[in-house]
């Protein structure tokens, strides 16, 4: 089924499946031909690296919080620096770092960063809008490792024109391999999408 199911597979995909695919991409290179191993490699041990090839970034949208902690946990392991944008006083947050490697929170609201930190003082969260791209990307460099997961909880009724802007921005300055983005308007947006692609199962429909 090629290029299109595997665009369209995260859409419809269960628990089991999401969790399948978070560990594949963690084990096994994707197919994106913009991809070379050494440039990920060098990143994994050195951290963040300018020079490296940059590769698809796989986009999971859901809306609701109890979605978006079950594709948490089934998308993060051990092996993953996570950055969640929108971590509030950190509930999330603190699910993520159940099983995360490592986890940060960003919120731009001062008193709800104090209120995480009173909460989990054991785990990072900064104070700034995820939008100042320069404070993104010193919050990458600032870390021993990649980020290689970023969720995206800047309240699922967010206009989807901000969203997008937000994950294009992340993909960007950070090109994790995943972003979960909760957003109602992303996720009623691609379930009604389709890639327009040049495939023999298209050229049937047409
Ligand atoms: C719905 S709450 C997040 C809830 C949290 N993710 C959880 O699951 O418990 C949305 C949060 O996004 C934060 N936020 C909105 N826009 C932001 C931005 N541009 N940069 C950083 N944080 C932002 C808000 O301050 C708010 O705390």
């Amino acid at each position: 089924m090629g290029a299109l199911t595997d665009e369209r597979r995260h859409e419809q995909c269960s628990p089991a499946q999401l969790h399948d695919e978070g560990l594949k991409r963690n084990s096994r290179p994707p197919s994106s031909s913009l991809y070379r191993p050494e440039g990920r490699e060098g990143r994994m041990k050195g951290g963040h690296s300018p020079k490296r090839c940059k590769k698809r970034c796989r986009v999971v949208a859901c809306e609701e919080v109890s979605e978006y902690r079950a594709a948490v946990l089934a998308l993060v392991n051990s092996n993953d620096v996570v950055l969640e944008v929108g971590s509030h006083v950190g509930g999330t947050t603190k699910v993520i770092a159940s099983v995360a490697g490592r986890v940060v929170g960003v919120d731009q609201q001062p008193e709800l960063v104090a209120q995480a930190r009173q909460n989990y003082p054991e785990i990072q969260f900064e104070n700034f809008d995820a939008f100042d791209s320069t404070k993104l990307v010193a919050l990458a460099k600032s870390l021993p490792q990649r980020i290689t997961k970023v969720c995206i909880d800047i309240s699922g009724s967010r206009d989807l024109a901000t969203v997008i802007r937000l994950m294009d921005l992340i993909d960007k300055t950070i090109n994790p391999d995943i972003m979960l983005v909760k957003s109602q308007a992303l996720k009623k947006m691609l379930l009604r999408a389709r890639l327009w692609i040049e495939h023999p199962l298209n050229a049937k429909v047409l």
